[in-house]
């Protein structure tokens, strides 16, 4: 079991290094890198993340791992291979993508997922199932790599993706991990909690971003961390934001600037209302409230009440009664 669960990892780790290889030394491997570059992906991070590229070919990983005498159900095992319905032969499953390696806490590759190279060639990423040794909800990617970092800083930075992470990176912020796109689990904040419990929330500035943020962040504030929350601009993800703006202004206005939870919570609850709207203002009021009765410290409830009673011309007294129901418990 343990030797089948070693060649796995081992076969992962062969196969990363040759299509690093042919991603950066090779004619079918041009294109792709081209791609990547105009991305803006530097050759030094392509190095240091080994990224690379799959053949477009059925067969080449079957041949590849059948040459070098690794059992090929073991290996469909492992998410390398998968079988035609017809007649079960063995064929590849990463072809003609672009291979991002995907290691374990420990440091070893246990997966794979390749994004496709060109638009509308679904699904943009292809992962690797959940295998023996690849369990999705118990890894972040760049954990290991980053884990020195995270340490000396004595914090994370949660990206949703792969490429945010690269970029990331090439900003000078090396303490960035991601949850590849899934929502954040028990284990994973086990992970973080084992190297620092400061965790920077930057995923990407669409809505199923904020609403992920806005999760990660309940999640993470129940496991007693501290959390703050990196804003990055509506249609933007960290990557591209990095592209658009560089590095500096990634580093001060937007980790530099990360919202306080509760700061970012004030603005989450103004999404989708109409503030002109009565009925929309009242249940703003109110939510705010809520969160206001959850706060520890007493200096901090003084301050959002008063800013809840200027910004909506209240009183502190209405405020403070309104209060005393909304903590009370319901039935
Ligand atoms: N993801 C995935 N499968 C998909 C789409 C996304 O596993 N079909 C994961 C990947 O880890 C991806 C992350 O979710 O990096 C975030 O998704 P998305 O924001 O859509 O992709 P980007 O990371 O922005 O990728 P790119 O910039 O290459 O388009
Ligand atoms: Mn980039
Ligand atoms: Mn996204
Ligand atoms: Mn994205
Ligand atoms: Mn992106």
């Amino acid at each position: 079991q343990l030797e089948d669960e070693k060649r796995m990892i081992e076969a992962h780790e062969l196969l990363s290094k040759f299509y690093h290889h042919l991603l950066l030394n090779t004619k079918e491997g041009q294109d792709a890198l081209e791609y990547l570059l105009a991305r803006g992906f530097t050759t030094e991070s392509i190095r240091k993340f080994k990224i690379g590229w799959s053949l477009p070919n059925w067969d080449f990983t079957v041949k590849f791992l059948e040459k070098r005498g690794y059992p090929l159900e073991l290996m469909e095992e492992a998410g390398l291979l998968v079988r035609r319905e017809r007649d079960q032969s063995f064929l590849d499953r990463f072809r003609g993508r672009i291979m991002f390696p995907i290691q374990n806490p420990k440091g070893d590759t246990v997966a794979f997922s390749g994004r496709s190279l060109q638009k509308g060639d679904e699904p943009k990423y292809l992962n690797s199932p959940e295998t023996k040794i690849f369990n999705k909800s118990k890894i972040l990617y760049h954990y290991h790599g980053a884990r020195a970092s995270i340490r000396r800083k004595q914090q994370a930075i949660l990206f949703e993706g792969f490429a945010d992470v690269i970029s990331a990176n090439e900003a000078e912020v090396e303490n960035g991990i991601a949850t590849m796109g899934t929502s954040l689990t028990e284990q994973q904040i086990g992970l973080i909690k084992r190297l620092t419990d400061t965790v920077v929330i930057c995923y990407d500035g669409d809505s199923a971003g904020i609403e992920a943020a806005f999760r990660a962040g309940n999640l993470l504030t129940n496991h007693g961390m501290n959390i703050r929350i990196a804003a990055i601009p509506e249609q933007l993800d960290p990557d591209d934001y990095i592209s658009t703006y560089g590095s500096e202004k990634f580093q001060q206005d937007v980790i530099g600037a990360a919202l306080t939870f509760m700061a970012f919570k004030l603005r989450y609850y103004k999404l989708n209302k109409n503030l002109n709207d009565e009925g929309d203002r009242l249940a703003y009021i109110e939510e705010v409230l809520k969160e206001i009765v959850g706060l520890s410290s007493a200096v901090e409830k003084d301050f959002y009440l008063r800013n809840l009673a200027d910004e909506f011309d209240l009183s502190l007294d209405a405020l403070q009664q309104q209060m005393g129901q909304t903590g009370a418990p319901r039935s």
